[in-house]
């Protein structure tokens, strides 16, 4: 015991001569009970057990969190009745009752039990240990077998070393359920457990019936599941599957024993891997899956939509409320929606036919009906004539109907359409009624060439029309309305990111625009149009021009040049688009080199883009690359972190210093750029498995074959739809610049100014080494670094040499800095 240890020791000595309860207490025995404010802690300081409140709840359970030393803030990992909440702890206690543990209730009734038959009842005790495992053992023995422990028990915890897995001889199973609410940890709809089937994978349901997510299955070579390629992104956990007659299941230890370290089936319905950074005291979040909230099935609850490019992502659909008001605001979604107005019961006079309302770029639910029908009018009235039907849709001679409660909707940006059957009431503004008339006539002629010419008249009076007045030099300031004309009131939606969906427009003189909705702006107007004009001065011919912006109440948009080939996603990993060869490829990881080293290097603040991935590089008509979306960080200000770690889950585009919580440079852009250039080279998701089914990361795959000193086949590296066609040297080198691009610690990457000299050949790059998060596990523990640290003991990838004279080169004094960029500036326009 070291002297620190000693005088920790000696001041809780003094405390617990004052206490009834105290550290010095890790066991419940016959003669020591628990209740109103005692707690119980583990020998070393690690985890606490007694009554808490969750949140604003006014009921008590009997929980396990972190002793406040460790985790300051309270986080429980364990409720005893999880179901049967106390009003008054005070009057309850937990003791010993007839060899189990009993929690009593204010009326001394058992309302909670460990409930085994004891064969030596007498001197049982229940003792919490330093890893979070409340056992209930026959005396004080140790190494006596428990007869009951939490770890069998789990809540909505995994903690390192619990089990989840399944027992075929005591059919006892271990699944990890989430909370209904923050404030109600009775178990809600979302669950984990290993595949019962036997398949070594862990698997999500909804009810404990309808999976939505699987781990993919576990393969013990590469220590990792399938479909969670993330996992080797943190080399923190050392996962292991035991499987035999008996028993099959996993288990995991934390490499660094300091690590504070859990998995959480969340509300949400996502399993997340979180760490405690002391530092900054909170909660680190190192990914969640499924990686969307709207994956997970019926999030919003019957009658609610999910769109994952909205906050909050639920709502209810038209002519419907949350059944719970209290629910929602607790963001527990799944109780759903009720309808706003019965609807027509039929045997009464005064009543209404029910309508239907169109929901257009839908996912439409499951259990569906399949019924003939050889039309739209025909299919609506089967629907309509079945008192239990809710919805229908109808596709070329399909007609699909609903009965009952519609789950799991998904508002998608190309979806199909679907029909919801509504009370007539709900169609009141004829204005904005999308609803479909029941038997509607053919219009006559005469209105038709009526409204044929008020288009023609508009568009005349329009073709003269000057939109918008141009503001801070070639920035236009637009009027709301005018741009909800030129994008006939945003109905051809370009896309959606987390930051809002991106219409097409069409100016007066026929030139095409994209028009950004921004959501979650919490900019005051000035402080939007002083950062919009900063974006405004930022040309480059790789980079999406701002030509304007739209501020009005709390409306921002944004207004860009339309990019006619759409975003590099679509071409590399759509099969229906055109395949772009190996050259176009190159030259698009040149040119959005370029475009991001004039962000980083060139502007007079240094933008960091903070989210590079295919969906942000678009295409002008000759395929050349332009990176969209710069500045927005600023913009969306400090939300944005939050929507990039949390909104959309870790995309495996983001570098390990966004999740670990330290500052993040230009160079987490670098590390984006690293794992897009790994996609441009193979067409496919680096976060995606192979077509052949064979468990392989890209990135590892492509890294260990380029920087191992065996001649290894490059070519086999392409995008299979290449057939191999393409320059051995220029994918060794774009590999060998990713391979950099995604080291582990930041100081070891390149600067996107040394990327494009690279590319462009000026600049040789030396084999950079295999960066830890590629690697696979394995190796013995003290190799194991972690990037919440400074990695210092990490073998320094040190760039060649000309790379590092070359970057001080590049370094160039404030004048030539802006002499440079009005040089790109024209070369721009
Ligand atoms: C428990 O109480 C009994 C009788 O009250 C006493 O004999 C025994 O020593 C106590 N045991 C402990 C561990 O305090
Ligand atoms: C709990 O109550 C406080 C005060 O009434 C309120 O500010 C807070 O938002 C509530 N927390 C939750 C989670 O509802
Ligand atoms: C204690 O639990 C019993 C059984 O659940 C219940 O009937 C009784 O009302 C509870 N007592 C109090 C004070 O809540
Ligand atoms: C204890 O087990 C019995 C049967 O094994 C069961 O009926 C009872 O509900 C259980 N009690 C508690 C409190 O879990
Ligand atoms: C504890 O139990 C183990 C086996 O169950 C036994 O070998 C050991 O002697 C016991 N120790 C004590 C102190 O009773
Ligand atoms: C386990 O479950 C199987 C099938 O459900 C049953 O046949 C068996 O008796 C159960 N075993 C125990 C120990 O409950
Ligand atoms: C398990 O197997 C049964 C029967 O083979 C099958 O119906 C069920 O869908 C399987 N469950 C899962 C989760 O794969
Ligand atoms: C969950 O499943 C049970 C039957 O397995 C069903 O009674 C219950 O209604 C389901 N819950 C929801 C919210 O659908
Ligand atoms: C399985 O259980 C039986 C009886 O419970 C035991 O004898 C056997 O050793 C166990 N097998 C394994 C592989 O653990
Ligand atoms: C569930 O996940 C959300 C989003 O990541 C987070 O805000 C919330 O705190 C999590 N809840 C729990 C109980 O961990
Ligand atoms: C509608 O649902 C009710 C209750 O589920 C059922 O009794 C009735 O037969 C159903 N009617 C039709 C037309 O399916
Ligand atoms: C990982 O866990 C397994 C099983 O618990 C253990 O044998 C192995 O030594 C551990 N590996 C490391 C590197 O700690």
């Amino acid at each position: 015991m070291d002297s620190k240890t000693f005088l920790l020791s000696f001041l809780l000595l003094c405390i617990c001569l004052n206490t009834h309860l105290c550290l010095g207490a890790d066991t419940i025995t016959a003669n020591r009970s628990l209740s109103g404010d005692q707690t119980i802690v583990s020998a070393g300081g690690q985890f606490e057990l007694g009554f808490f409140q969750p949140g604003n709840s006014s009921n008590y359970y009997i929980g396990m969190w972190y002793y406040k030393q460790l985790v300051s803030e309270k986080t429980i990992v364990w409720v005893a009745n999880r179901e049967q909440p106390v009003s008054d702890r005070f009057s309850s206690e937990l003791r010993i009752s007839d060899g189990n543990l009993v929690l009593f209730n204010e009326s001394k009734t058992p309302i909670w039990s460990t409930n085994v038959t004891s064969t030596t009842s007498g001197s049982t005790e229940a003792f919490l240990s330093d890893d979070g495992n409340f056992v209930l053992r026959a005396g004080s023995n140790s190494s006596s077998l428990p007869l009951w422990q939490s770890f069998d028990h789990p809540a909505h915890t995994w903690l390192p070393g619990a089990r989840i897995g399944f027992n075929t001889v005591t059919n006892q199973t271990q699944i990890l359920t989430s909370w209904k609410t923050s404030e109600d940890p009775a178990p809600g709809l979302y669950s984990l457990e290993l595949d019962p089937n036997g398949t070594n994978a862990y698997l999500i349901q909804w009810n404990r019936s309808r999976q939505y997510w699987s781990s993919g299955s576990w393969d013990e070579k590469s220590r990792i599941f399938s479909l969670v390629p993330e996992m080797r992104l943190n080399y923190i956990y050392n996962f292991s599957y035991v499987t035999n007659k008996n028993e099959s299941y996993f288990t995991y230890s934390v490499y660094d024993p300091k690590k504070t370290s859990r998995f959480v089936m969340n509300t949400s319905g996502q399993i997340q891997q979180l760490t405690w950074l002391d530092s900054s005291k909170q909660w680190n979040l190192f990914w969640s899956q499924p990686r969307t909230q709207c994956e997970v099935y019926a999030y919003c609850g019957a009658f609610g939509s999910c769109n994952q490019n909205s906050l909050p992502f639920c709502n209810c659909l038209h002519g419907f409320e949350p059944k719970s008001k209290s629910g929602w605001d607790l963001l527990d979604y799944s109780v759903g929606c009720s309808r706003s107005t019965p609807l027509y019961s039929g045997n009464s006079d005064n009543g209404k036919e029910d309508r239907f309302w169109e929901l257009t770029s839908m996912s439409l639910p499951e259990n569906d009906q399949s019924v003939n029908a050889g039309s739209n009018v025909q299919c609506q009235s089967l629907c309509l004539n079945n008192r239990n039907c809710t919805a229908y849709a109808y596709d070329s001679n399909n007609c699909s109907i609903w009965i009952g409660d519609l789950l799991n909707l998904q508002q998608l940006s190309d979806g199909r359409t679907l029909y919801l059957r509504l009370a007539a009431s709900e169609f009141k503004d004829p204005k904005s009624n999308k609803g479909l008339i029941i038997g509607v006539s053919v219009g006559s002629a005469v209105g038709i060439a009526l409204l044929i010419g008020l288009i023609v008249v508009s568009m005349l009076r329009h073709r003269n029309r000057v939109i918008g007045k141009a503001v801070e030099g070639s920035l236009v300031a637009f009027e709301y309305r005018d741009l909800q004309e030129v994008t006939k009131n945003f109905s051809e939606k370009l896309g959606g990111g987390g930051f809002g969906s991106v219409f097409k427009g069409t100016m007066p003189d026929s030139s095409v625009i994209a028009v950004k909705k921004l959501e979650s702006v919490s900019q005051g107007e000035k402080q939007f149009r002083t950062e919009v004009s900063t974006i405004g001065t930022i040309q480059h011919v790789n980079l999406v021009r701002l030509r304007g912006f739209c501020s009005e109440g709390s409306k921002r948009l944004l207004v860009y040049d339309y990019m006619p080939n759409g975003s590099l996603d679509a071409h590399l990993f759509n099969c229906q688009s055109d395949v772009l060869d190996w050259k176009t490829r190159y030259q698009i990881a040149l040119g959005t080199a370029r475009g991001l080293a004039y962000l980083h290097e060139k502007c007079i603040d240094c933008i960091i883009h903070c989210d590079i991935k295919p969906e942000n590089i678009l295409l002008d008509t000759e395929l050349c690359p332009k990176v969209a979306d710069f500045g927005l960080a600023k913009l969306v200000g400090r939300e944005f972190s939050r929507v990039l770690t949390t909104m959309r889950g870790t995309r495996g585009y983001l570098a390990p210093e966004w999740i670990s919580g330290v500052a993040v440079t230009a160079k987490a852009d670098v590390y984006s750029y690293g794992m897009m250039l790994f996609e441009i080279v193979s067409g496919r998701r680096n976060s995606e498995q192979s077509e052949d089914g064979k468990v392989r990361f890209f990135p590892t795959w492509a890294a260990e074959l380029i920087t191992s000193t065996e001649e290894g086949d490059v070519l086999s590296l392409l995008d299979p739809k290449l057939e191999r066609n393409g320059d051995v040297e220029e994918i060794t080198r774009v590999i060998r610049v990713a391979c950099w691009c995604v080291q582990d610690d930041e100081a070891h990457r390149p600067s996107m100014g040394q990327v494009v000299q690279i590319l462009e050949g000026v600049l040789d790059v030396n084999l950079p080494s295999v960066p830890r998060s590629l690697q696979v596990f394995g190796g013995s523990q003290d190799h194991i670094v972690f990037f919440t640290e400074s990695s210092s003991s990490q073998s320094s990838h040190a760039p060649s040499n000309n790379a590092s004279t070359a970057s001080s080169q590049t370094k160039s004094t404030p004048s030539s800095t802006i002499s440079k960029r009005s040089e790109e500036h024209q070369t721009s326009t």
